[in-house]
């Protein structure tokens, strides 16, 4: 029953046919139709490289892949995914699952689904042209509850991206580039997430996008398309824009955003005055960008369920990988303190967390 009623929501908010079931229940966007892995395979081991691993996991297709350990994986070389896999982060034992030092690339491939997952890339990877999570080229893809920071090249570099999912996760503290996500080709859905501290790109989208409840933190400028020559339509729907003390112009909310892109724009909210309260107004005039009067897409609204100030208190209480370690729950102080506490990094050990940053898990 549950399954039918997915699929009739699936039918009734994105206008899709009536096709397979959902990437997992309650699956959002264009990233929903992903259907990932179904071979099980349990990950028993945190070593970088060999039997049971993570990394082992992800080398052949079709694998449902689920954690019987938990704590962070100190990777030695990026990891790249297979076409057709699930990573269910949520299976690990508490406190949770992670990898930290190198990206997680997604490049090419097909068919992904990854939940509860921490990816974290910091400065122990010495190649700065990579991101913490790379899905260029890919195609239906969804990332749900995960936690995305200190990404060097981008938090998620996401260029020729189709048919993409990012919904309640957390994007926040990168270093390197300090870019939060940067999405082209599309169609995407980014849907109740929390962006903070990033000096650009939540997101940079040179596509067809859905932008729905999200919260965005310290930024320096949030949503943008670099004044591209592409012609994009985007629904920005009850989303908070808010302050912080690295932020320098807070009308940057809306970035580079040319009159070649068509913009609907509703309910969303700009706190600017870095006051410790949630006290912003309506900002919904996106730049230069041509007036929509209804969504580009006709599933934005069925998503579009919560008032900015509802996305606030749901996102600050539940985006991310769950349960929150101490990464996140660093990044949620910051948001919490409402414009008073929150820097953009150089290096995730000005975190002061332990673990060089990384914290523990
Ligand atoms: C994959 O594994 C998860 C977690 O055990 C389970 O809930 C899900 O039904 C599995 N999916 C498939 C397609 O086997
Ligand atoms: C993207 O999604 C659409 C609609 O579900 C589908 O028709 C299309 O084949 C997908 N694209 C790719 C590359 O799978």
């Amino acid at each position: 029953m549950a399954r039918i009623q997915y699929c009739l929501v699936s039918f009734l908010a994105f206008g899709l046919p009536l096709v397979s079931a959902l990437a997992f229940p309650g699956a959002v966007g264009f990233g929903s139709i992903a259907t990932g892995g179904s071979t099980p395979f349990v990950v028993t081991s945190l070593a970088d490289s060999g039997t049971g691993t993570f990394r082992d996991a992800v080398s052949a297709s079709g694998r449902n892949i689920t954690f019987a350990v938990s704590g962070y994986i100190v990777l030695q070389s990026p990891v790249s995914l297979s076409s057709g896999i699930t990573i269910n982060g949520q299976t690990a034992p508490s406190p949770g699952i992670g990898v930290m030092g190198r990206e997680i690339s997604a490049s090419g491939k097909n068919n992904i689904i990854i939940r509860n997952f921490r990816m974290r890339q910091g400065n122990l990877d010495p190649d700065t042209g990579k991101s913490a999570f790379n899905m260029g080229t890919a195609s239906n893809v969804i990332l749900d509850h995960c936690s995305v920071e200190y990404g060097v090249f981008d938090g998620v570099d996401a260029v020729g991206a189709v048919n993409v999912t990012v919904s309640n996760s957390i994007i926040a503290l990168p270093i390197g580039q300090q870019f939060g996500a940067h999405l082209e080709t599309g169609p995407a859905t980014w849907y109740r997430n929390l962006w903070v501290s990033a000096h650009n790109r939540q997101p940079l989208t040179k596509a067809n996008t859905q932008y729905i409840n999200n919260v965005v933190y310290n930024y320096q400028a949030a949503y943008t398309v670099a004044d591209t020559g592409g012609l994009f339509s985007h629904d920005i729907i009850g989303n908070y824009f808010i302050a912080g003390p690295s932020t320098t112009s807070a009308g940057d909310d809306y970035f580079q955003m040319n009159a070649n892109q068509k913009v609907f724009a509703s309910g969303n909210f700009l706190d600017s005055n870095k006051d410790g309260v949630l006290n912003g107004a309506a900002a919904n005039t996106v730049g230069s960008a041509v007036v929509l009067t209804a969504p580009w897409n006709s599933g934005s609204t069925g998503l579009a369920t919560l008032t900015a100030q509802q996305a606030f208190t749901s996102v600050v209480a539940s985006a991310g990988a769950s349960p929150r370690d101490q990464v996140d729950a660093f990044v949620v102080s910051t948001v919490n303190s409402l414009g008073t506490t929150g820097a953009i990094l150089t290096n995730q050990a000005s975190t002061g967390l332990s673990n060089n940053g990384y914290g523990t898990l």
